[in-house]
């Protein structure tokens, strides 16, 4: 979910509209608002996208809700209860004095419910959320009896209300009898706070609010923070005086408007030469060693490693997949990949000398941050590779590789994808080099094809007109399926994920050798699928067997669509269509095969009519388990 919260002097209602615009990637199944004004609070809430809210806005009479200098605002990615309009957040206390948003998962709600009823407080919606809005107004109720009042009165509830929480939470939370502060708590789920001047800010992320101030402060665990038009107060969930992060943002807010691209994906798609040279840059010191960005671990840790797990979610699984070659081939460590949702509760053996790579675009997706947070707790050495400064994952690590891949909107990931790839391959040559498995000459070998690959990337975005053609004749195919081996194979997964959650169409992706062993009985009359050949020159052996799998599902029907590089006419016969690649060392070629799927998928998805940015059903970032 994406939450924000302004206080100031002008009008919050504009504001945190525009904030929830620019974070509605993080959730859009519903969206709420809520402003003090005149001695109340005025709340709208709708489920479906921010358009619906807007509307309702629109359709309201003037009561005051547009002129309020306080607001909070939330779209939200549904976990308890169903995307309705009575989900939605804000959430009100029963006396309608306090309204409360939250992202995460309160845990002991239940418990927190009965407790609630049992005192007569009817709730109104299914949410695990509202019993927050009701303790806290109770804490309220019982400070004011106390004679305590004014903002930091509300910091006290917050703090009180925290200290009954289990789970991961983000609050935002304004009460009518202090009608010129927001406060927040963070538990696990992020916030940040923007600096004004004579106003301030609270939101999930910077893009928020980059447009007001491009000065932040991160919040750390457990922490309470007020926000007034004078300033801002840290606390801990004691009440103790705590401090969060000062941090100036500069990357530019137009970078994240779609500069001329009927979608954000396929804007990202364009950027991704840019993406892998950003992060390619600077990486080699003047020694030909590989610089990683935070590195709070030695060589000797690095040297004393004898297995590597990866964990990851999504596209970032699949980058891992991929990285298993490169990491195994040039360490000669075993290397494992893991979703991360299931690495912790399956008790893997990890110990001091086992590193775990967790890869995550957003830094905040639960499922890797749990996978981590269990491996630092039986000892093992955690590096991330992530594209998002300050976020959870990054500092809870011991070492980081960020990837320069600039803000990504769509919620398909694409630059993300290739950055971590280039990311996963940075990491492996520095374990080969560290480790004297590999030579200072032939890391700087790897890393001068690593360079080449923007600007072939550049031509083979050049010649995607076949594909988008393509698009159009397949968009009312009823599956799809995509083959490959070796590195290939994650290829062919990758590209089935994304027509899945783009197109909403049935793909799988098979290693192309297993395909006989089952898969091979979906082949019928036409099924398209598309086939990612190696390149001969590498590997002419698996070159061949690819080869031999194409002949296979042709000759049951099958429309080839076959993915090689240029210049390897022995495929071409046995393309229905064939698109070409240009020429890439084996393990790096997913840099290249990766992107005609990409746009492959993203115009199926156009074709289809559905909203290539934001797939129903999904969140950019999941911030839970
Ligand atoms: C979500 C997104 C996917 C993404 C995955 C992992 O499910 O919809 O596109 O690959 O999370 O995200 P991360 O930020 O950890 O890379």
């Amino acid at each position: 979910c994406g939450i924000v919260g302004y206080v100031g002097s002008r009008p919050a209602l504009g504001i945190v509209l525009e904030g929830l615009r620019r974070l509605e990637y993080r959730g859009y199944d519903s969206a709420g608002v809520a402003v003090i004004s005149n001695g109340s609070v005025r709340m709208e809430k709708r489920a479906g996208k921010l358009a619906n809210l807007e509307k309702a806005l629109a359709d309201r009479g003037p009561d005051g809700i547009a002129a309020g200098s306080t607001g909070i605002g939330h779209t939200r990615w549904a976990t308890h209860g169903g995307p309705t309009d009575r989900n939605a957040h804000p959430h009100l206390s029963a006396d309608g004095r306090v309204a409360v948003i939250h992202n995460g998962i309160i845990e002991n709600f239940t418990r927190l419910r009965a407790e609630l009823q049992a005192t007569g407080v009817e709730f109104a919606s299914d949410t695990d959320t509202e019993c927050a809005a009701h303790l806290l107004a109770a804490e309220m109720r019982e400070l004011r009896a106390a004679g305590a009042e004014g903002p930091q009165a509300l910091a006290e509830g917050m703090r009180r209300v925290c200290r009954r929480l289990e789970g991961a939470f983000t609050l935002l939370a304004v009460d009518v009898a202090v009608p010129d502060a927001v406060v927040g708590a963070r538990r696990n789920s992020p916030l940040v706070v923007g600096r004004g001047e004579g106003e301030n800010y609270l939101a999930s992320d910077v893009s928020a609010f980059i447009e007001h101030t491009r000065e932040a402060v991160e919040l750390g665990q457990d922490q309470v923070v007020l926000i007034t038009p004078a300033g801002i107060e840290i606390t801990d969930f004691a009440g103790q005086p705590s401090a969060g992060k000062d941090f100036h943002i500069d990357w530019d807010a137009s970078a994240a408007e779609k500069g001329g691209y009927e979608y954000f994906m396929l804007k990202e798609i364009a950027e991704q030469p840019q993406a892998i040279h950003d992060t390619l840059l600077g990486r080699l010191s003047e020694r030909g060693e590989i610089i990683l960005d935070e590195v709070r671990l030695t060589d000797q840790d690095l040297r004393d490693v004898d297995k590597v797990f990866i964990v990851a979610c999504g596209t970032a699984y699949h980058s891992g997949l991929v990285a298993k070659y490169a990491i195994e081939h040039w360490t000669r460590i075993p290397c494992e990949v893991e979703l991360a949702s299931e690495f912790r509760y399956r008790d893997p053996v990890l110990d001091r000398s086992t590193l775990v790579v967790a890869i995550s675009q957003s830094g905040e997706t639960m499922d890797t941050l749990m996978a981590l947070r269990h491996a630092k707790e039986q000892k093992a050495r955690v590096l991330a590779i992530c594209n998002t400064n300050g976020s959870t994952i990054p500092r809870e690590s011991d070492a980081v590789l960020y990837t320069h891949g600039g803000p990504e909107i769509a919620v398909a990931s694409t630059k993300a994808f290739l950055t971590q790839l280039v990311a996963c391959y940075l990491i492996g040559l520095h374990l080969a080099q560290v480790r004297g498995v590999m030579y200072a000459d032939e890391v700087a070998a790897v890393v001068s094809r690593l360079m080449e690959t923007p600007d072939h990337l550049r031509q083979l975005l050049d010649t995607m007109e076949d594909v988008r053609q393509l698009a159009r004749d397949l968009k009312t195919a009823s599956t799809v399926l995509f083959i490959g081996r070796h590195v290939g194979y994650p290829v062919a997964l990758e590209g089935a994920l994304k027509l899945k959650e783009l197109a909403y169409m049935h793909a799988e992706g098979f290693a192309a050798g297993e395909l006989k062993h089952g898969p091979i009985a979906l082949i019928d009359e036409g099924t398209p699928v598309v086939c990612v050949v190696p390149s001969p020159a590498g590997r002419g052996v698996l070159r061949d067997k690819v080869v031999s799998n194409i002949q296979e599902v042709r000759a049951r029907g099958a429309r080839t669509i076959v993915i090689a590089e240029e210049g390897d006419e022995a495929v071409r016969p046995f393309a229905d269509h064939l698109i070409e690649v240009p020429r890439t060392p084996t393990l790096l070629a997913p840099l290249m095969t990766t992107v005609p799927l990409q746009i492959l998928a993203c115009e199926i998805a156009a074709a289809r009519g559905h909203d290539v940015d934001q797939p129903r059903n999904l969140a950019k970032s999941v911030t839970v388990e």
